[in-house]
């Protein structure tokens, strides 16, 4: 029998942390749009480079307080708010074929605008799932991004490079397959199950693959500061940034695996 506890999740997000660690991701995000836009397109670098600096300043200014207050949480919703937008812009024109996408892969527009929107959530929504729940919504969330990370890798390693593509490719078979067992765990969840080791299993063994994953690209940031890979990467930033959403991940499956094992974690009869 659960505690009453287990009914609700007892981990209330960090607002100030969330806010601190996103924005610096939505900053960097405006840079890599501002990076892959064909010479041309004047404009919107401009606007890419307004989101730029909106961003910077919102970290310093998150930096410096102790609490996130209701003005600069304001002010943080509204430019999160502007900058799926721009996202979603810059994609809708290059579906529609009105301009060219430069080096902006549209999967990369569209992932780019769903970690906003999921920062976006965290500020708009309060956050009472149950832990079972929570966690494998995180688990579906965030092995589609960490799937996609590897694809994006991918294609942008030079085909020389076929150490590393390898390796590339065996993560990205692991995590296409994380991901569709993360789909039908929760799926299964909907039932509400009174426990469920198979989810407490399976997340052990994703939190491992995902620290090989989050090894894989700070070792290949490192390659690429080093000037020791050939590629089409913009910036060795980009792998950092997908480094630390890695981290992040691992770091939110931490807090949630306990309060899981804890709540839903029975012997067999
Ligand atoms: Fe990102
Ligand atoms: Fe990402």
């Amino acid at each position: 029998m659960k505690s009453p506890q287990c009914h609700k999740c007892l981990c209330e997000y960090n607002r100030l942390t969330e806010a601190r660690f996103w924005s610096r991701i939505l900053m960097e995000h405006a840079l890599f749009i501002q990076l892959g836009l064909a010479p041309n397109e004047e404009k919107l670098s401009a606007e890419a480079q307004r989101f730029v600096d909106l961003f910077d300043n919102l970290l310093n200014r998150l930096n410096k307080v102790k609490r996130l207050n209701p003005e600069l949480l304001e002010e943080l919703i509204e430019a999160v708010k502007a900058i799926i937008e721009f996202k979603a812009k810059v994609l809708r024109l290059i579906i529609q074929c009105k301009m060219r996408p430069g080096s902006n892969y549209p999967l990369l527009l569209d992932h780019i605008r769903r970690e906003a929107e999921r920062f976006l959530n965290l500020l708009t929504t309060p956050v009472a799932e149950d832990a079972l729940t929570l966690l494998l919504q995180q688990e579906v969330f965030w092995l589609r991004i960490m799937k996609e990370h590897i694809e994006f890798i991918i294609h942008l390693l030079d085909p020389s490079e076929r150490e590393l593509l390898e390796q590339a490719h065996e993560f990205r078979k692991t995590f296409s397959r994380l991901l569709e067992t993360a789909r039908d765990l929760d799926s299964m969840a909907e039932t509400s199950p009174g426990k469920f080791n198979d989810v407490i299993q399976f997340t052990k063994n994703v939190i491992q693959h995902t620290k090989q994953l989050s090894n894989f690209k700070a070792a290949a940031f490192e390659l690429d500061e080093a000037c020791k890979i050939l590629g089409i990467i913009a910036d060795p930033l980009l792998l950092d940034h997908v480094r630390r959403e890695a981290d992040k991940f691992l770091s939110e499956l931490d807090e949630l695996l306990p309060e899981v094992e804890k709540c839903y974690f029975g012997q067999v009869r």
